[in-house]
């Protein structure tokens, strides 16, 4: 079976009936918002927050039921994909686009579960361009102090057009190489003028469900997480 299938249908196992769940966005966890929408038409009772439009149409299409921030303050846990994993489980996130709403339904849960495929896991963040959001007025003086930090930043388009994000701003697809301190290069961007959010999502994640041709391994913060 294809390997984020099996991270994505696994990570559905740690929604119990009643919570109130996260719904992240990306091609892994689809996965999991598929099978929660088959267990909720058997019976399991639960509601959504969706990180991005995209995962709303999906979770509406899914038949689970969904609520918002102007009825809930905490959720029980938000299952979420992401683009790099280091081995204290810091992530780079964002590739698709979705950081700021993943980051707020991260913040507001009392546990973030990973899934990913095994190719994910890295040494050290960095070679995945971080994703910075940023405003679109003075995005290009932003860039310029976003590059004063070590890195090339690249605007992210798409046929042409910069890509607008669910919250009407652009992304900085920033090329670091290597971040070997990702909790202090995400205060010196959150520090800048125009950044309104940044892809590392540092001391988050409690547990990462990886898949790979082998099966499912479960990762769990401070337990050595990818050796
Ligand atoms: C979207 C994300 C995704 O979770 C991340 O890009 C991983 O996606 P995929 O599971 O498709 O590889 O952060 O903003």
């Amino acid at each position: 079976m294809n390997p984020k299938q099996l991270a994505g249908e696994r990570a559905a196992e740690f929604v119990k009936d009643g919570m109130l769940v996260g719904l992240g966005t990306g091609t892994t966890v689809y996965w999991t918002i598929r099978r929660l929408g088959e267990m909720a038409r058997q019976g399991l009772h639960i509601r959504g927050i969706p990180t991005s439009r995209r995962t709303e149409q999906q979770a509406i299409e899914a038949g689970i039921p969904l609520t918002s921030f102007a009825e809930v303050s905490d959720l029980d846990l938000t299952i979420d994909g992401a683009d790099e994993i280091n081995p204290t489980l810091d992530l780079i996130k964002g590739g698709g686009g979705a950081l700021l709403r993943e980051k707020l339904v991260a913040a507001a849960s009392r546990r973030l579960i990973i899934v990913a495929d095994s190719s994910k896991l890295v040494p050290t963040l960095g070679a995945f361009p971080l994703p910075v959001e940023v405003v679109p007025f003075g995005w290009e003086v932003t860039a310029r102090r976003v590059a004063m930090l070590g890195c090339i930043p690249t605007l992210r388009t798409a046929d042409g057009q910069p890509v607008v994000t669910d919250n009407g701003n652009y992304i900085l697809d920033c090329r670091f190489g290597t971040i070997p301190d990702p909790a202090h290069l995400h205060r010196d961007l959150k520090l800048l003028v125009g950044v309104v959010e940044t892809g590392l999502f540092v001391g988050m994640a409690d547990t990462v469900v990886v898949g790979s041709e082998s099966g499912v391994t479960l990762l769990r913060a401070g337990e050595g997480g990818t050796g």
